[in-house]
Parts: structure tokens; C-alpha cells; sequence
């Protein structure tokens, strides 16, 4: 493969994900709609999702919208659920073509109708698919995840399936929305904004982090090898040494 980064194509992180933040501040500063600036950001995550796959990375993970995103105004969650499902029906046919596996984080049973209706179509059109693991987090929060986790451990007790001795991090794992996949080793935030905004608490734990000024309607494929190559060239202590 012939790239300006210097990246060992072995040594690829296993996950990525990816806070895509950004979009409002593209389109005013371009001064068109906001909807706009999340239209132009499916088409960077079109870019991102077709180069995950071409590498042979195994998971991406992506930050759609979190569970305090229902704040914004109704135009505007109306907007990103139909540009959603407009992005969906358009491209899940290519995305299966490319062998794409497509999970979602989080509750997707009280987003719009066809909304819910697109995303489930792709998952149960893309379930048997071998090649990335294309993971959308939409009605995600950490804590929330958290928290549903702790239910279900709970309720479990309760009905005597589970004792408190039981209890260990892989089994909190275990009841989280990415149970079975590695936990992300690079997180990338487009934008300049220097937080998690509840995206992948648990998972996170020593995770790399990888903040760019750039606005998600303007990341391509070679900032995200950038972001790669940097990541390759940190050192991962996990406490040890
Ligand atoms: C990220 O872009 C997309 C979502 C949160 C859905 P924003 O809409 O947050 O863009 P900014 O932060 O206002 O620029
Ligand atoms: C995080 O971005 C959520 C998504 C990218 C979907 P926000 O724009 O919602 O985060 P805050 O509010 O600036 O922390
Ligand atoms: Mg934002």
C-alpha cells in the first residue's frame, strides 16, 4: 500500500472509534444549514468506514449521537435522523459489498420509526458479513450503558443466575454493548473539544486518545492515517512497564 504515512499495516490497532464532533461549526463557517454540516459529515464517514475496511481493521466504532443529543432542538434531531436513514438505505448495499458488519451501541428502539426500521434493516442485512465491524453508537451514553449493565447484574441475582461473588470486570463486560469486542485502543475527537462527552467510559480505560482541531466534515483518510501512525508510535504502559 502506498501511503505518505509511515504505518506498519501489521501492527494496526484492533478498534477504533471516533467521536465525530464538529458538524455545526463547519456549516457556520460556511454559513449554510446546520443539517448541512451533518449531511457533509456522512460523506467524511463514508471516506472513514471504506478506509477501515481497505486496511483490514477489525473494528471502528462511531460516535452518531449520545444520549444527551435529544437536548438539541427538534429540528435538528429530526434533521440527523433523516439524514441517518437517508445515509442508511443509500449505502447499505455498498457498505455490505464491502463485507461490513454493521452493530449498534446503545437503545435504537425509541429513535424515529424509520429510523429504527433502516438501522435494524442493516444490521440483520450485514449480520453474517466476515470483514470490519462497523459499530454505530446512536442513543449511546456510557453511563447509560453503565447503568443498564448494573440492572441486568441485579436482576440476575435476583432471579439466582448470578451470586455477588460472580461479580468480576468481565462480567460487567460481558453485559455492556460491546460485549465480546476489544475494548478501543485509539479514540479520535475531530473539533478541538478536549472530552469523552460520555462516549465509551468502561471501554476507555487505556484507550489512546487523539484530538484534532480538524471539523468532522473535513477529516479524510489521510488524517485518519495520521491519527494511526501517531497512535503507532506511542508507548502503552497498562500500568506495567
Ligand atoms: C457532531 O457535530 C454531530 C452530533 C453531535 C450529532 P455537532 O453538531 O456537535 O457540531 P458542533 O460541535 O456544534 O460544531
Ligand atoms: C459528542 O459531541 C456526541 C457526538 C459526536 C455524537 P457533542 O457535540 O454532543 O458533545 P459536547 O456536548 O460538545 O460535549
Ligand atoms: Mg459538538
Amino acid at each position: 500500500m502506498t501511503d505518505t504515512f509511515d504505518i506498519d499495516y501489521n501492527r494496526l490497532p484492533s478498534h477504533v472509534a471516533v467521536i465525530m464532533d464538529g458538524n455545526g461549526r463547519w456549516a457556520a463557517a460556511k454559513g449554510i444549514p446546520k443539517l448541512s454540516g451533518h449531511k457533509a459529515g456522512m460523506e467524511a464517514l463514508k471516506k472513514i468506514v471504506r478506509k477501515s475496511g481497505e486496511i483490514g481493521l477489525e473494528y471502528l466504532t462511531v460516535y452518531a449521537f449520545s444520549t444527551e443529543n435529544w437536548k438539541r432542538s427538534d429540528e435538528e434531531v429530526g434533521g440527523i435522523f433523516q439524514i441517518l436513514v437517508y445515509y442508511m438505505e443509500r449505502e447499505i448495499k455498498e457498505i455490505h459489498k464491502q463485507n461490513v458488519k454493521v452493530n449498534i451501541l446503545g437503545d435504537y428502539s425509541v429513535i424515529p420509526a424509520k429510523a429504527e426500521k433502516a438501522v435494524r434493516d442493516a444490521v440483520e442485512l450485514t449480520k453474517n458479513n466476515t470483514g470490519l465491524q462497523f459499530n454505530i453508537a446512536l442513543n449511546y451514553g456510557g453511563r447509560d450503558e453503565i447503568t443498564r449493565a448494573v440492572k441486568r447484574i441485579a436482576e440476575e441475582i435476583k432471579s439466582g443466575k448470578l451470586s455477588v461473588d460472580d461479580i468480576d470486570e468481565s462480567e460487567v463486560s460481558a453485559r455492556l454493548f460491546t460485549a465480546g469486542m476489544p475494548d478501543p485502543d485509539l479514540i479520535i475527537r475531530t473539533s478541538g473539544e478536549l472530552r469523552l462527552s460520555n462516549f465509551l467510559l468502561w471501554q476507555s480505560a487505556y484507550s489512546e486518545y487523539y484530538f484534532t482541531d480538524c471539523l468532522w466534515p473535513d477529516f479524510d483518510e489521510a488524517q485518519y492515517l495520521g491519527a494511526i501512525s501517531e497512535y503507532q508510535n506511542r508507548k502503552r504502559n497498562f500500568g506495567g512497564r
